[in-house]
């Protein structure tokens, strides 16, 4: 199933690529979807919250610089880095910059049929407004446990799930709250984004890594991807 199949094409939907995880691959998710979308015919703006690194950024101004190159008409987002304020904000430049980011999305809507956001691999204010405004959340991660350690906490000696993490509290709490808002059940797809290798899986962590991740995945109430389902 693609993302397309998942919701209508009509309206402005905004898909949050999301971990806190980083390193997971969310800049890299972000960019394919957003390309995929549009190579689908769909009119697509970008956002890129992470101001600091830029990794979507540097991506869309590399691929604009490219296109002129070759003079081809390679797809190009509509985009906007939205930089956020970290040197100690108060809680009144949090509201405005929250009101900024969500004033701006609410205007893309109207005109663009995906807004995705890619968003930091910390927990940033702005990152959990994202979180709060989306349609659809992807949460890439590997199978490891080092990733699995930001969704849920997992038994030592059976591997199984036992309890929810920080990202995966947040992630509840952003849903929750678009419910009672909007009355929008968010989508959550937890993402495979790198499996294990073949040689890894024949040992007992890589073998147990995977089947966690699976268990989290249904655990969370997300719904199981693999990277290659996206396209
Ligand atoms: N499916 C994949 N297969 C192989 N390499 C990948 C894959 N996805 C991402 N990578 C690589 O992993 C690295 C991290 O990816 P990326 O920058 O997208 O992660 P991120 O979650 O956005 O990181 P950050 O939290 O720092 O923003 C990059 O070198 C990227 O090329
Ligand atoms: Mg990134």
């Amino acid at each position: 199933m693609s993302i397309e199949d998942a919701i209508p094409s009509s309206s402005g939907r905004v898909i949050v690529v999301g971990n806190e995880k980083g390193g997971s691959g969310k800049s890299t998710v972000a960019m394919h979807v957003a390309i995929s979308l549009m190579k689908s015919n769909q009119r697509v703006a970008t956002i890129d919250l992470d101001s600091r690194q830029r990794t979507l950024t540097n991506y869309i101004e590399n691929r604009f610089d490219r296109a002129q190159h070759i003079t081809r008409n390679l797809e190009i987002p509509h985009h906007l880095c939205f930089v956020e304020n970290t040197n100690y904000p108060t809680a009144e430049d949090e509201a405005a910059d929250g009101k900024a980011l969500t004033d701006h999305v609410v205007a893309l809507a109207r005109n663009y049929s995906f807004i995705v956001i890619d968003t930091p691999g910390r927990n940033s204010y702005l990152g959990r407004l994202a979180h709060s405004i989306a349609d659809i959340l992807i949460t890439p991660l590997n199978d490891s446990f080092v990733d699995l350690d930001v969704l849920g906490t997992v038994d030592r000696l059976t591997m199984g799930v036992t309890g929810t993490s920080h990202y995966a509290q947040m992630v509840q709490d952003a849903r929750l709250l678009r419910y009672r808002r909007d009355d929008v059940s968010t989508d959550w797809f937890v993402l495979r984004n790198r499996l294990s290798m073949r040689f890894t899986q024949h040992t007992l962590c890589g073998r147990g890594a995977a089947r966690a991740v699976t268990e989290a995945q249904f655990s969370l109430h997300c719904r199981p991807k693999r990277a290659r389902d996206l396209s």
